[in-house]
């Protein structure tokens, strides 16, 4: 912790969710006075690089800055208040937050009532903040992971006058708290957190040293949540973590449902949002291969509110390199499970995500994971190159030459491309359920909207059809997408 003054103001209240309240509150004071002053609200815009989690976690700041009174813009440059909200997960992330906040320094120098604040996982790394300090102390507001619901508090800080760079990261979280604000980016469909942080360690992955233990949220507090959002007109529930399949091994707080219930697991959670009223479908995102019940296979063949879709990250066909990747399966056991789920589901869309360029992978290796993107059939596969993480095991082993990867890489893609493209394809013809979801951006007078297996398709509608479920008859598989009609 860092220059934090936490006795600003004397009567805060000490228990959240209420200290965050009053901050807010604080905030819209001073909102106000500006609003006087200037005629106008200022305005805020959030940037989120990553992963689905950060995505939910972004809409949980911009509520906070709606309620203090701040109005959101969509473009970073017309933004008083432009926040960061970063991913570290490969460095490419990492240097994409360097590249923003280069344009922005200028812009500020020329408007003083100007703020930038940086959180999320790249945060959670100390070199990283040290070089933040040192090189970018333009830089108003510096949070992590576990305390951006603190965004009110440290935001007081500077407004009311304290000038100097506000840091405050913490090393663990310290209380999970519920019921602050929050803007969904969609009124009809939403994420909500199962569960927070990872206990996998995957020796390449850094999302553990960032995220944390693996806590789950208590099924009470999940359901209340899901069961709020059907009643403001939700239908579509996306249940987030790192890695659902062990949901409920460790929780945030004892409840007395748990008390009452040990063995509650991700099944029953999605068993038991599927008995919510208004919902229609219902998603969930990350499975770690491992930890993938037959009980789970079970409850979504019974369950048709639950999408034909499961995202099954294999990163590796060879078994070799599984082992040093601390993923606990083989090429085998993933095999298996893919048929095992095929079985029960045969509709279902796979997709994954791959890496290539561990330390140790051989051309042997890729062959490996050539085989398995073949025998897997996958929908989508999202192909990373392996990026070094620093702490991480894998970062101490020896690296491969960067040419060599790329080349392996290129040749792994190529076969994603098209074994996807051929599978994804294979619904042409048919007439599918669609969630409209948005105008489409590059054809006119068409919408998008999604399937429940999670592919996109592009067909002609108005404006008027977001949010609702609609039958398209699918025309054209394009890759990734369908060009369709409503049927
Ligand atoms: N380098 C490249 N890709 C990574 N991923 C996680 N860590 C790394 C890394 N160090 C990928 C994995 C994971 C996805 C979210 O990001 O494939 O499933
Ligand atoms: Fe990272 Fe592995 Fe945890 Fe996924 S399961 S977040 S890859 S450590």
């Amino acid at each position: 912790m860092d220059n934090i003054n936490q006795d600003i103001v004397i009567n805060a209240p000490v228990d959240e969710p209420a200290r965050q309240e009053f901050y807010m509150d604080r905030c819209h004071e001073l909102i106000e006075e500006f609003i006087i002053k200037n005629g106008k609200a200022p305005t805020f815009h959030v940037a989120t690089f990553g992963c689905q989690m950060n995505a939910h976690d972004s809409e949980k700041l911009v509520g906070i800055l709606e309620r203090i009174g701040y109005r959101e813009v969509d473009d970073e440059d017309k933004a008083d208040f432009v926040i960061f909200n970063t991913c570290t997960v490969r460095e490419n992330a990492n240097q994409k937050l360097y590249g923003h906040l280069g344009s922005l320094k200028k812009r500020k120098q020329g408007n003083k009532d100007m703020l930038i604040g940086i959180c999320g996982c790249m945060m959670q790394q100390p070199e990283i903040v040290e070089h933040i300090k040192e090189k970018y102390r333009f830089v108003d507001l510096v949070f992590g992971t576990f305390n951006f619901y603190k965004m009110a508090e440290l935001l007081y800080t500077r407004l009311s006058g304290n000038d100097k760079q506000i840091v405050e990261v913490l090393s663990a979280p310290e209380k999970n708290v519920e019921r602050l604000p929050e803007k969904r980016k969609y009124n009809f469909k939403s994420g909500v957190n199962i569960m927070y942080g990872c206990n996998n360690f995957c020796t390449y992955c850094i999302v553990p040293y960032v995220r944390g233990r693996e806590r789950s949220r208590t099924p009470e507090d999940i359901l209340s949540e899901v069961k709020c959002l059907a009643d403001q007109g939700y239908v579509e529930i996306m249940l987030l973590g790192q890695n659902v399949n062990s949901y409920g091994v460790n929780y945030l707080e004892e409840s007395d449902i748990i008390k009452q219930n040990p063995d509650y697991d991700f099944p029953d959670l999605l068993n038991d949002v599927c008995k919510i009223d208004g919902i229609k479908r219902v998603r969930f995102m990350t499975s770690h291969p491992k930890d993938l019940s037959d009980k789970l296979i079970d409850v979504i063949a019974e369950n048709p509110k639950v999408a034909r879709h499961i995202h099954l990250p294999v990163q590796s066909g060879s078994s070799k390199i599984l082992k040093a990747m601390n993923r606990r399966y083989t090429k085998e056991d993933y095999m298996a499970l893919v048929d095992k789920i095929r079985a029960k589901l045969p509709d279902v869309s796979l997709t994954t995500d791959i890496m290539v360029g561990f330390p140790g992978e051989t051309d042997e290796d890729i062959q490996d994971t050539i085989d398995i993107v073949r025998y897997a059939k996958y929908d989508q596969a999202f192909t990373f190159i392996y990026s070094v993480r620093t702490g991480t095991p894998a970062a101490k082993m020896e690296q491969l030459p960067p040419e060599l990867v790329n080349e392996r890489f290129n040749k792994v893609l190529e076969v994603v491309r098209t074994t996807c493209a051929e599978t994804s394809a294979r619904f042409v013809g048919q007439t599918k359920e669609v969630l409209v979801e948005c105008i489409n951006d590059h054809m006119d007078g068409y919408m998008t909207g999604r399937m429940d297996n999670n592919i996109l398709v592009h067909f002609p509608g108005d404006e008027s059809l977001i949010g609702s479920f609609v039958q398209v008859k699918l025309l054209e598989a394009r890759g990734f997408y369908y060009i369709g009609e409503i049927a």
